[in-house]
């Protein structure tokens, strides 16, 4: 099944909670969530008192993207805002297994990602444990890219390892996305679809979101 996961980097911040009715209303399965520390990444962006804002707003899952220097730090305030999700990437900290660990301790679903220079075989030997790969398809750090093509050459091979191990893993994609290549993603085996300025853009976010599903 594919999964719809706007990201509300891309959203309208003055009025946030109309915006976020109405990705729900157009069928979106979670909210993307990009934390920046200005950092691991050149931009900044939200804390944790804004995803705990977003809980009481919403009841989609709670995808939480954290490109920050040592996660391991904020993972707890993280959790406890109410994300459903938590997804580190491998280059961000000295020992991603602890940390994807400590995730899954404090009770909540633990992603890793991958940047576009980073080998997605690296990751690997962490499926046994993630919910979640999240393959970056632009350099993070800031929405309305366009996606890197080479990127998507690591989705086939990361869902056959995954399938070879008999593992439920989603495979979540994310930058530059639009309805135009989002079938070059899905049927390579990425099944978590995120979008900012496709969606929050859109005069009509509902199409694109059930162009993703299609
Ligand atoms: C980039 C973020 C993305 C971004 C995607 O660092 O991780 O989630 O919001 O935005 P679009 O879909 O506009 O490329
Ligand atoms: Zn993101």
């Amino acid at each position: 099944m594919i999964k719809t996961a706007p990201s509300i980097l891309a959203a309208n911040y003055i009025t946030l909670g109309d915006d976020l009715k109405k990705v729900a209303d157009a069928g979106a399965d979670y909210l993307h969530i990009d934390i920046m520390d200005g950092h691991f990444v050149p931009n900044m962006s939200f804390g944790p008192g804004f995803v705990s804002a977003i809980r009481k707003a919403s009841e989609l899952v709670l995808d939480v993207h954290l490109m920050i220097t040592e996660p391991e730090k904020y993972i707890k305030q993280f959790a406890e805002a109410g994300a459903d999700i938590i997804t580190i990437h491998t280059e961000s900290t000295a020992d991603p297994e602890k940390v994807i660990d400590d995730i899954i301790a404090l009770g909540v679903k633990a992603g890793i990602s991958v940047k576009p220079g980073t080998p997605v075989e690296s990751v690997y030997h962490l499926l046994d444990k993630v919910s979640m790969v999240l393959v970056m398809t632009v350099e993070p750090g800031f929405g309305g890219q366009a996606l890197i093509p080479d990127t998507l050459d690591k989705i086939s091979p990361l869902r056959d390892e995954i399938k070879r191990r008999g593992l439920d893993v989603d495979i979540e994609v994310d930058g530059g996305i639009t309805a135009d290549n989002v079938k070059e993603l899905t049927s390579r085996g990425a099944n978590v679809i995120v979008a900012g300025s496709a969606v929050f853009k859109a005069a009509d976010p509902k199409a694109v979101l059930s162009e993703f599903k299609k």
